[in-house]
């Protein structure tokens, strides 16, 4: 018989089907029995009348226990009362692995319990909701560059330097070669790949030993980083509000039923279309003042600043040009003001803080180098940049989005760790 999908049972009403799924539940009102089945797909009531069915399926019931895994069989019926709309009337039923005392029940569990359990915490569906968002997410990513002629570069992940600062660098040993480190970043190969196809996206895993335990930090997350060349900073810029507004709407018109699942208010998210409000680092500074702020000029922004400043707004900001000196040793000085990079940041609303980071880059050989130099970076491992404003320097930028932050956001999730099928975090490393 064919294996048939919960999701796709409206198109079989009347006909007998076999799903193979999890029993999700069960209950039993005297000669009438209900397995709520599970297959990854949905959720299906499959129904059993004592009088209809023989002894022996009948009484299969009793050895159900939650997770158990099973065949059934039965006809589809159009049940409006039923979650989903549609129900399985059961003329068989193949018990595949009877599951014994399932760590995970209806009632309230611990944060640290769960997570300990991540592997079977996946199966609920609260996690579901979360994971076809994040799914949908990176598919908008994809077709966003791709429907606009970017090619997809595969940067390494063992690297020779730092890229974004040395304090966050984990390091491995390397055969006789001496120490590689994981990267941060794929944006100095992104840089190769722009200068040598125009226009470039960099989509894999990246790695920072961060120290902070807050509700923003993975210690592996993934990360997307298109790269073009000729572009400025404010090409940049309106790259990245075009792209944002794209992978939101992607997910307000296919994932609603999630949405609802996870009680996210999307009023907000509806909002999210550019352009987006731009202001300098300056501004951002000003704003905090009179926010009541004692900050001083030079400092980079923490979550709490953040916040402060994307309330001044009702869909993201981008705030640019900040302090050459808090920022990346690649980064481009205004040439207007040599105290401010020609960076950008785009802060998520509703206290999510960045999301967003990016800038025009150093194409000015000796600028580069005397910045590499600066930074106390080994000159030898960056010979290969170098190269890149050596044959045929040009202007290009390009940024970097932090995909669970942005599933985070979307989501309306209290932390990131419920963002990633098995997050890593500084305290976690299992399951
Ligand atoms: O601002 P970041 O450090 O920028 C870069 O790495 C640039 N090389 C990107 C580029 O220009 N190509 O990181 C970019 C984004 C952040 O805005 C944030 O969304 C995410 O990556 N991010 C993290 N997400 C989760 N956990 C962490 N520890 C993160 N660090 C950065
Ligand atoms: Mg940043």
């Amino acid at each position: 018989m064919t294996h048939y999908y919960i999701e796709e049972l409206s198109k079989y009403v009347g006909d007998e089907v076999e799903i193979k799924g999890w029993v999700y539940n069960k209950r039993s009102s005297g000669k009438i029995r209900f397995i709520i089945v599970r297959d990854g797909t949905g959720i299906v009531q499959c129904i059993m009348m004592k009088n209809a069915i023989s002894e022996e399926v009948f009484t299969k019931f009793d050895e159900l226990t939650q997770e158990s895994s099973l065949i059934v069989v039965g006809k589809v019926r159009k049940e409006n009362r039923a979650p989903g709309g549609y129900e399985l009337e059961i003329s068989d039923i193949k018990i595949v692995n009877i599951a014994k005392d399932y760590p995970i029940t209806p009632k309230e569990h611990g944060i640290e319990f769960l997570s300990d359990i991540r592997h079977l915490w996946l199966r609920s569906s609260r996690q579901h909701a979360i994971m076809r968002i994040r799914h949908q997410i990176i598919r908008a990513i994809r077709e966003f560059f791709d429907n606009r002629g970017f090619l997809l570069l595969d940067a390494p992940i063992f690297t020779p330097a730092a890229c974004e600062g040395t304090s966050t660098l984990f390091e491995t040993e390397y055969f006789d070669l001496g120490k590689a480190y994981l990267t941060q970043s794929g944006q100095l190969y992104g840089e190769a790949g722009a200068l040598a196809f125009g226009k470039i996206y960099v989509f894999g895993p990246t790695f920072r030993a961060e120290k902070s335990k807050t509700r923003r930090h993975l210690t592996e997350f993934w990360m997307v980083e298109p790269e073009v060349a000729w572009n400025d900073l404010n090409d940049n810029m309106e790259l990245a509000e075009e792209f944002l507004e794209y992978i939101v709407t992607s997910v307000l018109n296919n994932r609603q039923q999630e949405l609802k699942v996870l009680e996210r208010n999307t009023e907000y998210l509806e909002k999210v279309k550019k352009p987006f409000p731009r202001v300098s680092y300056d501004e951002a500074v000003d704003i905090l003042k009179k926010n009541g702020i004692a900050f001083e000029w030079g400092n980079d922004f923490g979550g709490t600043d953040e916040t402060i400043i994307s309330n001044q707004f009702d869909r993201p900001v981008i705030v640019h040009r900040y302090p050459s000196e808090v920022k990346a040793f690649y980064m481009k000085r205004d040439p207007e003001n040599p105290k401010v990079a020609l960076a950008m940041d785009v802060l998520a609303p509703e206290g999510y803080g960045e999301i967003v980071g990016g800038s025009q880059r150093e194409d000015d050989y000796d600028t580069l180098l005397s910045r590499i130099n600066e930074h106390k970076l080994p000159v030898e491992a960056f010979e290969w940049y170098l190269d890149l404003r050596r044959y045929g320097s040009v202007p290009h930028a390009g940024f970097g989005l932090g995909v669970e932050r942005t599933v985070s956001w979307i989501c309306g999730l209290e932390h990131i760790r419920e963002t990633i099928p098995f997050p890593r975090m500084i305290y976690r490393l299992t399951p």
